[in-house]
């Protein structure tokens, strides 16, 4: 009898853990009418937060990009791509006119975690540091002409309010940055000034958020490239907009007739969205709690930490883990999303990689298949309501350009510059991505709907726009 009590003990148990991962799987269900209602949602505020500055929770923010890059840009330029946990700097020499791009160096350096939360100069001390080391290695055959600084493009990944092509002040941080006295301020200047105080000469002529420099990059290379997405550490959009489409500018009309919106679709909200009590918990405990909700479900920060929660739930109140709740799984963030996703595409019969994880990360031992099956699935669930709600964030840029029913007939291509370390490296979030926008968009338009990996667009669409920066002015 006692072993038959255990064992109804256990299935019991068990019995309670697939029941809280069931109602986590309903909670997240994205059917493709829900999905429709989230592109709605997001045409519906990406035209709010056009009409008027906190218009919506989309800023919708103005770049002053208003001519991306036609090939024809010359020279050597600088670029700094700051805005996850590594930062880039980039020098590109550009031939003009069919000289395309002649040749391109970076280096990546990674930042350290205090700097992420201590204070602006500390920061951009570290940067403009590593920036100075860099551009001490130019060579002698690529070389700014003499007489003329050395001009660099900034990405900033975050919400700028841009007061020009070259300035503009930090709204807020997102993605696990916290420094105070770095908002409002114009990063330019910060930037400038620890640029100065490494006595380098150089100057910034541009200012762009990574989906604008993705932007730029993708459409150097594709004439067809109307919108970016990021999917990395966190996740954004931008587009090229109509000018006149666009209420709160008051700036006179670019000739292009065009201007390129960073929409910072990771604040993102809407009542459609599907949102449970794991989500709701983690934004609660976030650094910006109430912000980037969009983000908070979609993006490679925080999928590892859902993930996490739900397992530590199953473990908590369906001693899933055994009797008592490994200390490891108490940790934020302690699961990362590389980890997730390795556990995800475990493809071995007896799952091994789940098995090598759990011990690595957890200390957790002895789990048997069936409890390594039902974490797969949980990541399965996890990065499946991410992708496809990313790709409802697609159909609303298409729906509000008009450019998700069949209407020109010319055969003409819309694509959409995509990067980002979760769109590159999550194969299985990357494929359910396609697939959904393929099931949104419908068979009439899916080939010329195109999705195309712009590899590390966002820096060298920086220096193309700082290259481009003449282009401007009679522009
Ligand atoms: C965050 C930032 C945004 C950036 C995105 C992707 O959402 O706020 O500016 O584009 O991450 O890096």
């Amino acid at each position: 009898t006692v072993l038959i009590q255990r064992h109804m003990k256990k299935s019991r148990r068990w019995g309670k853990a697939m029941s809280i991962l069931k109602e986590f799987e309903e909670k997240c269900a994205t059917p493709t009418w829900k999905l429709k209602q989230v592109a709605d949602a997001m045409t519906v505020e990406m035209h709010a937060g056009l009409a008027s500055e906190g218009g919506s929770k989309l800023k919708m923010l103005i770049s002053f990009v208003h001519n991306l890059p036609t090939g024809n840009e010359e020279g050597l330029f600088y670029a700094l791509d700051l805005g996850g946990t590594n930062f880039r700097v980039l020098r590109m020499q550009l031939g003009g006119k069919d000289g395309g791009i002649i040749s391109r160096e970076f280096t990546e350096v990674s930042i350290p975690p205090n700097l992420m939360v201590g204070t602006s100069t500390a920061l951009f001390d570290y940067i403009a540091a590593e920036l100075a080391k860099f551009v001490n290695e130019e060579s002698q055959d690529f070389q700014v002409p003499p007489g003329r600084k050395r001009e660099l493009g900034f990405t900033f990944s975050f919400p700028v309010m841009q007061t020009s092509i070259a300035s503009g002040n930090l709204i807020k941080w997102t993605k696990g940055f916290n420094i105070d006295d770095a908002v409002g301020q114009d990063v330019v200047a910060e930037l400038s000034k620890a640029i100065e105080r490494q006595g380098l000469d150089m100057h910034i002529t541009a200012l762009v958020n990574d989906t604008v420099g993705t932007l730029a990059g993708g459409r150097y290379t594709n004439k067809d490239v109307m919108a970016a997405v990021i999917l990395g550490t966190g996740t954004n959009a931008a587009y090229v907009e109509n000018a006149q489409a666009i209420p709160k500018w008051h700036g006179p009309l670019p000739k292009s007739g065009e201007m390129v919106i960073n929409m910072e679709w990771g604040n993102f909200l809407s009542s459609h969205l599907p949102l449970t009590e794991y989500d709701n918990a983690l934004d609660a405990e976030s650094l910006n709690p109430g912000e980037q909700i969009f983000e908070k479900i979609i993006s490679g920060m925080y999928l590892g930490e859902i993930v996490r929660r739900v397992l530590c739930k199953m473990a908590e109140e369906a001693f899933f883990f055994g009797e008592t709740v490994p200390q490891k799984l108490k940790v934020p963030f302690i699961l990362r999303t590389p980890d997730m996703s390795a556990m995800h595409h475990d493809t071995s019969a007896d799952l091994n990689v789940v098995e090598s994880k759990l011990k690595n990360i957890f200390e957790i031992s002895n789990t048997s298949l069936v409890v390594r099956k039902a974490i797969v699935e949980l990541c399965n669930i996890v990065a499946t309501r991410g992708a496809r709600l990313s790709a409802a964030g697609i159909l609303g840029i298409l729906k509000k350009l008009g450019k998700d029913t069949v209407s020109d007939g010319e055969g003409n291509k819309n694509v959409i510059a995509m990067d980002g370390g979760l769109y590159e490296h999550y194969t299985e979030y990357r494929k359910c991505l396609e697939n959904t926008l393929k099931e949104l968009v419908g068979e009439d338009l899916s080939d010329s709907i195109v999705v195309e990996h712009s590899n590390d667009g966002s820096g060298t669409g920086a220096a193309l726009l700082a290259a481009s920066q003449s282009h401007y002015l009679d522009g």
